[in-house]
């Protein structure tokens, strides 16, 4: 396996993970990358590992530039596993090596790994010299984990960004532009999605100091890496963190014997009626991290469920869990459901919904069967209201 140069001097050293399906909980149909970078200068530099076990793999790809025990200094821009899984191994090689991260990357080091590396702990605005290349830091924490930070090097203008800006693909090919530009920006939407959409406050910020930066490469820690599309995923980033939306609805419901998808069909034509856009995602086939895509760019929020036992039922309350942890803003949500007795159903879901935040239209209920006068009824004040 080899190494892909990116720049003069940088290259890729990854390991693609062709076989994940599921990242903690992220359905990823493409797999993904765990992207290192290595830089050759005075002092030769590897830019994060990878997963545990593509160890060698990533070993192999850095030793089709140079013999690894050359490594002098390793930045760890971030701790999760699958950025710092390969480093005990590595630094078993190079056990004398620097270990450049932030304040909380050597506490989160440390406590993962409980090891007394050479630790060497930097600050936003520190930078070192490599001989011919620097490499400043940024830290980014919470996006996203504490420890977060980016490396740029000014020399090459590449922004190393880890997580940020990262999109869930196995390929063979390593720049934007060599795939379809409508896979990797949703793969990109969807990663914001499930992974930054938490910390918009802070990719605000960080977007803020990377616009004082000449970018010409920004080399993210999963998928392709953006030579041809940095302005459109920048674009992208600042329309999601600022929370700005499009005229969306998604409705999302599970349903027991269908009256509930009645009342979502009902509820659809509303906002069609009224030009807007909507999607519809029966949570019998959809999975809660597909639908985060269309989360992104969606300002109502409908969320439906029968009632079972006295409860929503579980995939609704599975939704809701995952949605309020990842915390849109600016949305505005609407429960709806039917029932046969109790009802709590509805009043759980917009009960959910005023947890995450969110600006609510009316609940709207139905018992048993919604009839034909019952749904034009829903129609009508989905009309009335947006
Ligand atoms: Fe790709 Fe937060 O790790």
């Amino acid at each position: 396996m080899k190494a892909v140069k990116i720049r003069e001097n940088i290259y890729w050293v990854g390991g693609i993970d062709w076989n994940l399906r599921n990242f903690h909980g992220y359905l990823t149909p493409r797999g993904s990358t765990y992207n290192a970078y290595l830089i050759i200068d005075d002092n030769i530099t590897l830019i994060d590992t990878v997963k545990h076990y593509l160890y060698d793999e990533m070993l192999a790809r850095i030793s089709s530039v140079i013999d690894p025990s050359r490594i002098q200094t390793v930045i760890s821009n971030h701790v999760e596993m699958d950025h710092s899984g390969g480093l005990p191994k590595l630094m078993d090689l190079i056990p004398n090596a620097r270990l450049v991260t932030s304040p909380n990357g050597e506490k989160g080091l440390r406590d993962h790994f409980r090891e007394n590396w050479n630790f060497s702990v930097v600050k936003s605005g520190d930078s070192i010299s490599l001989g011919k290349h620097t490499l400043q830091f940024l830290l980014t924490p919470m996006i996203h984990w504490p420890d977060n930070m980016v490396s740029y090097c000014p020399e090459e203008k590449v922004l190393f960004s880890n997580d940020s800006f990262g999109q869930h693909i196995a390929t063979p090919e390593r720049f934007d532009d060599e795939i379809s530009e409508g896979i990797v920006l949703e793969e990109a939407q969807k990663y914001y999605g499930n992974i930054v959409l938490s910390y918009n406050s802070q990719v605000q910020k960080e977007l803020e100091a990377a616009s004082q930066l000449d970018i010409k490469m920004i080399a993210p820690s999963h998928g392709l890496i953006w030579r041809s599309h940095i302005d459109k995923i920048t674009d992208k980033y600042r329309k999601w963190a600022f929370n700005q939306t499009e005229n969306l609805a998604i409705i999302v419901y599970d349903t027991m014997w269908d009256s509930t998808a009645k009342m979502a069909e009902a509820i659809r034509e509303g906002f069609e009626n009224r030009d807007v856009k909507v999607k519809m995602f029966n949570l019998k086939q959809f999975h809660i991290s597909d639908i985060m895509t269309d989360v992104v760019d969606a300002r109502y929020i409908c969320v439906g469920s029968s009632t079972l036992n006295s409860n929503m039922l579980p995939p609704v309350s599975a939704f809701l869990t995952y949605l309020r942890a990842l915390s849109p803003k600016a949305r505005i949500g609407m429960a709806f459901g039917s029932y046969g007795w109790g009802g709590q159903s509805i009043d759980q879901v917009d009960e959910g919904l005023k947890l995450c935040g969110f600006e609510l239209l009316e609940k709207v209920k139905a018992k048993y069967i919604p009839d034909q006068e019952t749904l034009k009824a829903i129609t009508s004040r989905i009309e009335k209201e947006i």
